[in-house]
């Protein structure tokens, strides 16, 4: 299926992805991987919940850990530009079948929790609770010296319904990997804040979380936290990488959370805010597509990944496989 046209008005406003929510067994544990190793700061720390905010952030929380038995994700955070948007969002999803609740979010204002067709919860908000700009307290940086939440990437079981729905609600596509054979969708990348991604979507068992990136201010940061990380007790938690995506052009490494979850550090995509920009396209069999060096990503890559809390998983429509590493 052709990518969609963008559209450019649609019924309400996303500004950016803002949040997710995951659900850890251990808040000691996953306190020294993302405040000590990553560098993460703690804006909220109550034994039960624990937010945090990379250095560039004024909201609240990028991150909210929640303490649980199953290591799951709860939902992903969009901010939307206003409480009118808001309420249009609530219309739009209920027309279309889909649940809608408002709930009580600790720091945020009104919120809307719901979810796309194919499952994935999501919640909505316009304001949340700001801090004091941190950017140049340089003694806070450490770690990998996260600066700002950057992406979600979801497998989903169809992603050319996934573009479809994103797409009219005013996700715009910047690239994506078609199966050559199928000419249907194999992954896609869809922006609102004018980077290359707010979200993307992966082929495979869904829907599920696949990674939440973080932006980095260079690739040496990368390079200092996988020094720090080898020597620190988390050498199993590195996936993937260093190295040059070719979709995206960005600097890049895969890490596991102390429960599994994906954590991508990513470091200097491109500008896409022009509304004619047009989406590039990758051949799912292009080695250079995953990597611009030509390196395969591991199995796990392809295979792992996140549930949604309480969301059952299928299987993918589209059985094209990508070069996997042997
Ligand atoms: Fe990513």
């Amino acid at each position: 299926m052709p990518v969609p046209a963008p559209n450019l008005y649609p019924d309400f406003n996303v500004v950016r992805l803002s949040h997710v929510e995951f659900v850890v067994r251990d808040l000691e544990t996953s306190k020294a991987f993302y405040h000590d190793t990553l560098g993460l700061q703690i804006t909220h720390d109550d034994g039960e919940r624990v937010c945090l905010r990379a250095l560039e952030e004024r909201n609240h929380h990028c991150i909210v850990l929640r303490k649980g038995e199953e290591p799951v994700a709860g939902h992903l955070g969009f901010k939307l530009y206003s409480e009118e948007d808001l309420d249009r969002a609530a219309h739009f999803f209920r027309t279309r079948g889909l649940p809608t609740q408002w709930v009580e979010r600790p720091h945020q204002g009104r919120t809307l929790h719901t979810a796309d067709p194919f499952g994935v919860p999501l919640e909505f908000y316009h304001k949340m609770e700001t801090l004091p700009a941190i950017h140049q307290q340089y003694k806070l940086y450490r770690g990998v010296r996260p600066l700002r939440i950057d992406h979600f990437n979801c497998f989903s079981t169809d992603v050319d319904a996934s573009v479809a729905f994103y797409n009219e609600i005013g996700f715009r596509v910047t690239e994506y990997t078609e199966d050559e054979e199928t000419k249907r969708l194999w992954a896609a990348w869809m922006h609102r804040k004018g980077g290359v991604h707010d979200m993307a979507f992966t082929n495979g068992r869904g829907p599920r979380l696949h990674h939440v990136a973080f932006w980095v201010p260079t690739p040496l940061a990368i390079i200092d936290l996988l020094d720090l990380m080898s020597t620190t007790g988390y050498l199993a938690n590195i996936e993937r990488g260093p190295g040059r995506h070719g979709i995206s052009n960005a600097f890049f490494l895969y890490i596991r959370d102390p429960d599994g979850h994906r954590i991508e550090i990513y470091c200097s995509d491109y500008l896409t805010v022009d509304p004619d920009h047009e989406p590039i396209k990758w051949d799912l069999k292009d080695p250079q597509r995953q990597t611009l060096w030509g390196a395969p990503a591991p199995r796990s890559w392809f295979e792992e990944g996140t549930l949604f809390a309480g969301v059952p998983v299928g299987e993918p429509t589209l059985k094209a496989q990508p070069i996997v590493a042997p």
